[in-house]
């Protein structure tokens, strides 16, 4: 069966973001499925249906958030689980506004709060910090971690900025908002693998010590004769991501049998320019580069994405995918680009190992895939966040950061 795509995506939707170039028209986009939160906070089935299809197929979808009038939903009676996309719109715009200011601070003032030596991964990472390749490439972002379990006053309060610590209340709702939108995601996937009722949702309390956090990315225009990418080829090590940009750069790399949307105008004079795809700067061969295909923003909608720890306990039921970022295509090369995500991850103590024994579905994939005797390399959370975050920025632990040990993960074979 031809993996759920929507070949129609932008017939049906307006992809231009006020005061910005519109998208460049001469590239491949990739044809992910638009899933309503209104409908699946409402119980829609077959919108349930559709969303399991393409955590299956590709473990990427935009998420409409827009909610009109119709306020919250509440979805199981439990306040901090209330549905409110509105409310996370308008956090998300208000974030946004608030990059800006962050990222004006003195470089000096902001390495301040790079706490890598001390075997932290919230606060500020600088450019370069992170190594993308095993040549020792360096990224092009800066960004920020702020910690879900910080800003909700659950531990002690890390170091800060004042520009952020005066907004701990407003990261404190986005937080709640965006969390209870991945407690819904994970209970729909949950049902669907036939777990336990509340074995995710146990596994990701709000409240629950974690690796949960807001990453603020900022990317800034390229020179335009060294035009590549700003983070490598990666998948998230979490369990679901949100993702919020208005710039496009975002590539995934599409499963067998989904085909990008073509260009709709190869001649729109704002092409793509000279990027260097490879992260050596060397040319990467045109079929190399043809099983990429960027995700478009569009307003009102979040780009949703499934991380290692969801394929890790489906064993590859449910699909990680592939990404990486690169120069925005067209005229949006030359804009400032800031992206707000939010990762969940399982609470530090969970063991991150298969659920075969609990889910026939996943036993059912584990015989058809022959692995049902495997023996496990079984992590905690923690250390497996510890190793996949901090493990980018050192040479020397690069290789343990996410390489081959991950590969049978990044599969997602559907059943
Ligand atoms: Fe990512």
């Amino acid at each position: 069966m031809a993996p759920a795509a929507d070949k129609d995506l932008f017939d049906h939707v307006e992809t231009t973001f006020p005061s910005l170039p519109p998208f460049s028209k001469a590239v491949p986009t990739a044809p992910l499925l638009r899933i309503s939160l209104q409908k699946l906070a409402n119980g829609d089935q077959s919108e349930e249906a559709r969303l399991w299809d393409t955590c299956r197929d590709v473990g990427f979808f935009y998420l409409d958030m827009r909610m009109g009038d119709s306020g919250p939903v509440d979805v199981d009676g439990v306040k901090e689980n209330e549905i409110d996309g509105n409310a996370i719109l308008d956090e998300k715009d208000r974030l946004f506004e608030l990059m800006k200011d962050m990222y004006a601070l003195p470089a000096e003032e902001k390495v301040k709060y790079d706490r890598t030596a001390e075997g932290i991964y919230f606060g500020y990472k600088s450019f370069g910090r992170n190594i993308l390749d095993k040549k020792g490439t360096r990224d092009r972002n800066e960004y920020w971690n702020v910690s879900k379990n910080d800003v909700l006053g659950d531990s002690e309060p890390q170091p800060n900025p004042d520009v952020i610590k005066e907004k701990r209340p407003l990261f404190a709702s986005y937080v709640t908002h965006t969390h209870a939108i991945t407690t819904l995601i994970m209970r729909i996937l949950n049902d669907k693998l036939g777990l336990q009722p509340g074995t995710f949702a146990e596994w990701h309390r709000l409240h629950g010590p974690s690796g949960d956090q807001v990453r603020l990315i900022h990317v800034p225009p390229q020179p335009p004769d060294d035009r590549t990418l700003s983070n490598g080829e990666h998948t998230d090590f979490g369990s679901v991501t949100v993702l919020f940009n208005k710039v496009g750069g975002l590539q995934i790399r599409l499963p067998p049998g989904m085909n990008p949307i073509p260009p709709s105008d190869v001649d729109d004079p704002s092409t793509i320019g000279k990027v260097k795809y490879s992260q050596d700067g060397s040319e990467m061969t045109a079929e190399e580069d043809s099983e990429w295909a960027y995700v478009v923003p569009i307003p009102g909608h979040a780009v949703i994405n499934l991380g290692d720890a969801m394929t890790k306990f489906s064993a590859g039921v449910l699909r990680s995918n592939i990404h990486r970022v690169i120069s925005p295509p067209g005229a949006q090369a030359d804009c400032e680009r800031y992206s707000l995500v939010y990762f969940t991850r399982p609470e530090y103590d969970v063991k991150l190992r298969h659920l075969g024994a609990e889910s026939e579905i996943i036993m059912e994939h584990l015989k058809k895939t022959g692995r049902e005797n495997e023996v496990e390399e079984v992590y905690t959370s923690r250390e497996w966040v510890n190793k996949m975050s901090l493990g980018r920025r050192d040479m020397t632990t690069w290789s343990h950061s996410g390489g081959k040990k991950m590969d049978n993960l990044r599969q997602g074979v559907k059943t």
